[in-house]
């Protein structure tokens, strides 16, 4: 048995846990929105048609943002194709998945979800295809009051009163040969701080994301981040991080190190936004919107891409096995860590592809293994994120050289004195034994509730037939004895421990 262990203070914060780091993603590919989120003819579908087992599960998960509407497929989309009367709304190609899009559902359906679901709704512009102009547009439609043609249409459309959608990104991964519109950093840059420009001219309180790197691996990482920022760093608020991971030829012991990468990733492009204020003589300090991360079996898809022109075909609906949750749940520890920096992030995506959620056309919703690591997060990250230095034996990767065995965050609620501690064993086969030193606090603390997920089949998963075979259970051999909290991390696994004052 390893062991390893950190003090908690609360004293040594980060920053405030950020709400929106509980961000999630629908977009028009494969089955996100149609028989994911919208199956008018399904059961359980409200008069707006929408899938209430979803979105139960929607509530359940804790999201608490959506970005909206992609993406890759937003670089070519026309939203105005999907607002108005349905029987005149238009199918078009969607280049990117190579699939059609019948426009049943736009803007305004897609709101009236998000209103229940209970969720911000983070919209993504298209600068693939388009500029300023329609950039414009779909804000003034979805934001101005009223008077204008814009927001008369959508008055009559249904929704009298405007969105008031403040986040905004400035198109996707553009960085991309794939995405449709790629460009240089100097030609994006150019466009995005146009963009940026004039919709502050329209609203100088909204919220802009500009598009960083699709990936840490890309070969203009780094410098698109600088060029991009040169051209945009006074009109924008955010830049985007996108991230997702998968075993590498059966290399377990690299895989649940992603994290690694992850912390990686935003250092570094923290680093390259302060040189970029620096340069500017600018005391701004920018923030990261991790608006793309997940698991995802990309070398899979990518050997055996169809192209079909079919509706909502099934694309990517990947099934997460028990070491995906705990890379999940891994790379959740990552994102709250920098909460200084990182103030948004999204999972990719919501339901069917790449999901936490599964669906069936005409049949149940389900949670995937990765649901459970989101939705406990987000429930007891409350707070203050705490500054923690961990003290661990490490192991060998291929990927990353030398790895901590464990990985932890905490977080610290003033207002109800909870005291929550995430942490990941990353052994293949050894329990770990944790030791964390809770004296800081100066009063007694009893543990109230204490989750494990793990398995002795790693690759064990939920199915429409066994829904529940991967769930968090509750945590053996977890209790405080005086200041120091301890506990027996099994191999393979991810825990929350929440701690509360005792007596
Ligand atoms: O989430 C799936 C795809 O991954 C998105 O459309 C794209 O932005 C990224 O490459």
């Amino acid at each position: 048995m390893t062991s390893a262990s950190f003090s908690l203070d609360p004293a040594f914060t980060v920053a405030p846990v950020s709400r929106r780091t509980f961000g999630t993603f629908v977009e028009h590919m494969g089955r996100g929105v149609y028989t994911g989120i919208y199956e008018p003819g399904h059961p359980s579908a409200d008069a707006d048609g929408f899938r209430q087992d979803v979105l139960d599960l929607t509530r359940e998960l804790g999201v608490t943002v959506v970005r909206y509407p992609g993406g890759n497929f937003v670089s070519g989309y026309r939203w105005e194709d999907g607002v108005g009367p349905r029987a005149d709304r238009p199918v078009r190609r969607d280049l990117a998945w190579h699939s059609l899009e019948t426009n049943e559902v736009g803007v305004d359906e897609f709101m009236r979800w998000a209103r229940k679901a209970g969720v911000e709704v983070m919209y993504a512009l298209n600068l693939g295809t388009r500029g300023v102009q329609e950039a414009l547009d779909v804000h003034e439609y979805l934001n101005h009051p009223d008077r204008t043609r814009l927001a008369e249409q959508r008055r009559s459309n249904g929704a009298a009163e405007p969105y008031g959608i403040k986040l905004f990104c400035l198109g996707n991964e553009l960085d991309g040969p794939w995405q449709t519109g790629h460009k240089t950093a100097h030609e994006y840059g150019r466009l995005a701080a146009e963009t940026a420009r004039a919709l502050r001219s329209a609203d100088p309180d909204l919220e802009l994301v500009v598009c960083g790197s699709s990936g840490s691996g890309m070969p203009t990482f780094g410098a698109w981040e600088s060029e991009v920022l040169q051209l945009t760093y006074d009109a924008v608020d955010f830049i985007s991080a996108h991230a997702y991971y998968e075993p590498v030829n059966g290399d377990l012991g690299s895989f649940l190190a992603s994290a690694v990468d992850m912390d990686h990733f935003v250092n570094s492009v923290v680093a390259t936004a302060d040189s970029v204020a620096a340069r500017l003589k600018s005391a701004k300090r920018l923030m990261i919107s991790f608006d793309e991360w997940n698991v995802w079996y990309l070398s899979e898809f990518q050997a055996k891409r169809e192209t079909g022109w079919e509706v909502a075909p099934r694309v990517i609906e990947d099934t997460y096995n028990v070491a995906d949750a705990v890379v999940v749940g891994n790379l959740l520890i990552s994102l709250l860590r920098h909460s200084d920096r990182v103030t948004a992030a999204c999972q990719a995506q919501l339901v069917n592809v790449i999901a936490p959620i599964r669906s069936e056309p005409d049949g149940p919703a389900w949670r995937q293994t990765i649901f459970h690591p989101f939705a406990l997060t987000s429930r007891l990250a409350r707070g203050d994120v705490l500054r923690l230095e961990i003290h661990a034996p490490t192991y060998e990767t291929a990927r990353f050289g030398a790895v901590p065995l464990l990985d932890a965050v905490a977080t610290h609620d003033p207002q109800t004195g909870d005291l929550t501690v995430f942490a990941v064993n990353r052994h293949l086969t050894d329990g770990l034994d944790l030791t964390v030193s809770v004296a800081g606090f100066g009063h007694p603390m009893s543990v109230a509730e204490a989750w494990t997920l793990t398995d002795e089949d790693l690759y064990a998963v939920n199915t429409a037939d066994q829904p529940d075979r991967v769930v968090p259970r509750p945590a053996s051999g977890v209790a405080v004895d005086g200041s120091v909290l301890s506990a027996t991390l099994p191999p393979v696994s991810w825990s929350a421990i929440r701690l509360v004052r005792a007596g």
